[in-house]
């Protein structure tokens, strides 16, 4: 792993209590991959290396311990100074986890539950052993009290600070609505901020546009902030307190319940995902969250293949363009090798350079595998909203009216609906909401 450039406004952060010098800001996660600390987590049973895939909030590989909170996405936690991540789940250290044995014990699997019960003697040891493979983490190091959600009304609630949301904020803004939007990322901009980060220019006027509207209060942003729920007219916000120094993060988690005389959903896509032998290996990402990396001036490793399957999203393309010594190889891996890093990635019948492999695959040498496939849009929210959904090969989209209505007052937009993530498609999508709302 290695930085492009040197972190501006360095702050120390500590994994496992070695020091790791990081960008003040930036998520944690990828100041660890930045120090070559991609197995961060493990697996809860078979206790296989797990790194991070995603840097989205929506894999487990980059679970940890901070401050004594168990089992946070560090690539939602924001690097300041003292910051303090351990290893979690393992029994050893983190690169030699003994628990590991599981997986060698039981390669055919196992069943916990079941393992030595009803043996005298051996049950209550097993017991144990059991307990120690299938949890994650230990309890936090205190108790905090539960705390009443707090009820509001909203004029226009927008889910979602990526290109839809932006545009639908910006759009209704201009119509004179009092515009509120939430993201649960540390950034506003989501994929137009990543995409901007590693090929500029075509997402420059949206985010110019949206800075322009939150510059001039006519929006107002809640960022580290998820919409966890929509219950009948109520959606259900998660809010994380800033992290002061000695903050604790679990007593600064704020719930609200929010009404909005209009609700729109734009929660973007998920990552494509393909079943493949080893797509769990470290080092296999999304090559969303390679270009993520790459836009906090960070690449993910010197070999990288990305792996572009049809109807993929546009982040393998711009990897390459920023990186042109990465291998674009098109069609989806057979299989990839490696335990606590990929080594090498086999393909059936792939084009591109390769090397070795039995009769009819290419095996071919990385330590990083991208994946850019057709994404899932996120239909979740806009269902428990009462969307209708129709089931496609990339998954369910959900189907809405005019401008993105669900029903009154609740509208749907962008990616979640199956629109192409391109700014003309996203911004005619956004201009037919504000016509129809
Ligand atoms: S959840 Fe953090 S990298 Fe996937």
């Amino acid at each position: 792993m290695t930085r492009l450039a040197a972190p501006r406004d360095p702050v120390t952060i500590h994994l496992d209590g070695d020091p790791v010098v990081a960008e003040r800001g930036e998520p944690a996660a990828v100041a660890l991959v930045a120090a070559g600390q991609l197995a961060l987590a493990r697996s809860p049973k078979f206790h296989r290396p797990r790194g991070p895939a995603c840097f989205r909030a929506a894999c487990d590989g980059c679970l940890a311990r901070v401050d004594g909170v168990p089992n946070v996405m560090t690539c939602r936690i924001p690097c300041r100074e003292g910051l303090r991540i351990e290893t979690q789940n393992v029994v050893g250290s983190k690169d030699t986890d003994l628990l590991r044995v599981a997986d060698w014990f039981f390669p055919e699997g196992m069943n916990h539950h079941e393992l030595l019960a009803g043996v005298p003697g051996l049950q209550r040891v097993f017991q144990g052993f059991a307990r120690r493979v299938a949890g994650i983490g230990r309890l936090p190091d205190a108790v905090v009290p539960p705390r009443a959600a707090r009820r509001r009304e909203v004029d226009v609630l927008v889910v979602g600070a990526g290109p839809a949301g932006m545009g639908a904020a910006t759009a209704l803004a201009a119509r004179g609505r009092e515009v509120e939007v939430v993201d649960d990322d540390l950034a506003w901009g989501g994929a137009a901020r990543v995409l901007e980060g590693v090929a500029p220019g075509r997402w420059r006027s949206s985010m110019t546009a949206f800075a322009g509207v939150l510059a001039r209060g006519r929006v107002r942003l809640s960022l580290r902030t998820t919409a966890a729920g929509v219950y009948g007219d109520d959606v259900l916000l998660a809010r994380e307190a800033d992290d002061g120094p000695g903050e604790r993060r679990d007593a600064g988690v704020r719930v609200e319940v929010v009404r909005a005389r209009t609700l729109v959903l734009a929660p973007g896509a998920h990552d494509g995902g393909v079943a493949f032998e080893g797509n769990d290996v470290p080092g296999v990402l999304s090559a969303r969250a390679g270009c993520r990396l790459l836009a906090h001036r960070v690449v993910v490793g010197a070999r990288v293949v990305i792996a572009c399957i049809d109807g993929g999203g546009p982040y393998g393309r711009a990897y390459a363009a920023a990186q042109p010594e990465a291998l674009v190889v098109r069609g989806a891996p057979r299989r990839a090798s490696g335990s606590s890093r990929i080594k090498a990635v086999t393909f059936a019948g792939a084009e591109g350079g390769a090397s070795g492999g039995a009769s009819g695959e290419r095996r071919i040498p990385c330590d990083a595998l991208l994946i850019d496939a057709p994404g899932a849009p996120a239909y979740e929210l806009s269902s428990q909203a009462g969307a209708q959904l129709s089931h496609e090969v990339r998954g369910f989209v959900v189907r809405a009216g005019r401008g993105g209505r669900i029903r009154e007052g609740v509208f749907a937009i962008g990616e979640a609906v199956g629109t192409a993530l391109e700014p003309e498609a996203i911004a005619k999508a956004a201009r037919d909401l504000a016509a129809e709302v």
